[in-house]
């Protein structure tokens, strides 16, 4: 029995930011400025919590009126909608092939109505969309920002850092992602006075303490040998046994944010945890996602799904794990008309 993922983190890493918690030498600013200036040579990167903490605070810094909408490629994880929702955005869906994973120009379009002040792109399953088609649109539409969410898509520490024209780029360390940093984001953001203002935001947040990022590393170092083949298979035997949902057990496990999300968001990165994110990005080898092949299963390695195609990998298994927006709309029953221009 194989686990459908394994963790992109070595013990050596895990071993490392143990010994960080330990380590009362760093300083907050002095890390960020590193992990900044590792991201970005334009001076343009924030790091972050999450994708999500970026993306929240990117958001309260535009007030864009309550109302507008936002479109959105159709699939993305529920959280992302929800922040969207807090924010008092009103989410237009635009459908993804499944084939590209990439939205289509002319649904970009159609869904622009005068109400339009964001295009939310996610690049999917390690895939990346060309965004020259969303901004051939957008150009027309001086009000409406691009944002690309590119949490899925690292691909190298010299890879792609998201479009220089759009207006936030995030990307994420998440436990489950390329290159985990177990947690931690980069965002590029390009008009310098946001950028400002995210900065004094998130220094406002609650930090997270090392004691919590020590048991976070005990813990995605246990689910990481959880993942061998012969403890995973033991495991489920013995969760058929006592009739556990062994797939539950492991998505609870992982999972990042549980219970109100905004608040849980708006806290800083414990400092060891912004000390691995450094390491990883500092030493991350670009050859992990050079190598592997197209037929390659899940268990070798997650880097495999961020490799700088544009076609994706094995989508469907991934589908799974995410949600579609048309169906959380179905559940708020939040999805405007659509007025063409
Ligand atoms: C497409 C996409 N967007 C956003 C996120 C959120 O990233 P983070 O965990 O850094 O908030 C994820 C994480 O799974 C994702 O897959």
């Amino acid at each position: 029995m194989f686990a459908r993922k394994q963790i992109d983190i070595g013990y050596r890493d895990l071993t490392a930011a143990l010994g960080y918690c330990l380590w009362f030498g760093f300083h907050r600013r002095e890390l960020s400025t590193d992990l900044e200036s590792l991201w970005s040579e334009d001076d343009d990167a924030v790091a972050a919590l999450s994708v999500r903490t970026a993306f929240d605070c990117w958001l309260a810094t535009q007030n864009f009126p309550r109302g507008s909408e936002v479109i959105v490629s159709g699939i993305n994880i529920p959280d992302m909608a929800r922040i969207l929702e807090h924010h008092g955005l009103h989410m237009v869906p635009v459908d993804v092939d499944l084939h590209t994973m990439e939205i289509l120009a002319d649904e970009v379009e159609d869904a622009i109505t005068p109400r339009t002040r964001l295009v939310l792109v996610a690049h999917l399953f390690g895939s990346r969309m060309d965004m020259e088609p969303v901004f051939e649109i957008t150009r027309q539409h001086p009000d409406i920002v691009v944002v690309e969410d590119c949490a899925q898509a690292f691909d190298g520490c010299e890879g792609y850092r998201g479009d220089d024209r759009s207006d936030l780029s995030l990307f994420s360390f998440g436990a489950i992602k390329t290159a985990s940093a177990l947690g931690g984001a980069m965002a590029r953001v390009r008009d310098a006075d946001v950028r400002a203002r995210m900065r004094s935001m998130m220094a406002e947040y609650p930090a997270q303490g090392r004691a919590y990022f020590f048991k976070r590393t005990l813990k995605f170092a246990a689910l990481k040998t959880l993942g061998l083949n012969w403890i995973y298979t033991a495991f489920t035997q013995a969760c058929k046994m006592f009739g556990v949902d062994y797939d539950l057990l492991v998505v609870n496990a992982v999972r990042g944010f549980r219970g109100d999300l905004i608040p849980l968001l708006r806290r800083q990165p414990a400092l060891p945890q912004l000390a691995l994110l450094r390491r990883r990005l500092r030493q991350y080898p670009r050859a992990r996602l050079d190598s592997p092949s197209t037929s390659r299963p899940a268990r070798e390695s997650s880097a495999t799904y961020s490799a700088p195609l544009r076609r994706p990998r094995q989508p469907a298994q991934y589908v799974v794990a995410l949600s579609c927006f048309h169906r959380e709309q179905n559940r708020t029953g939040n999805r405007p008309a659509r007025r063409r221009l």
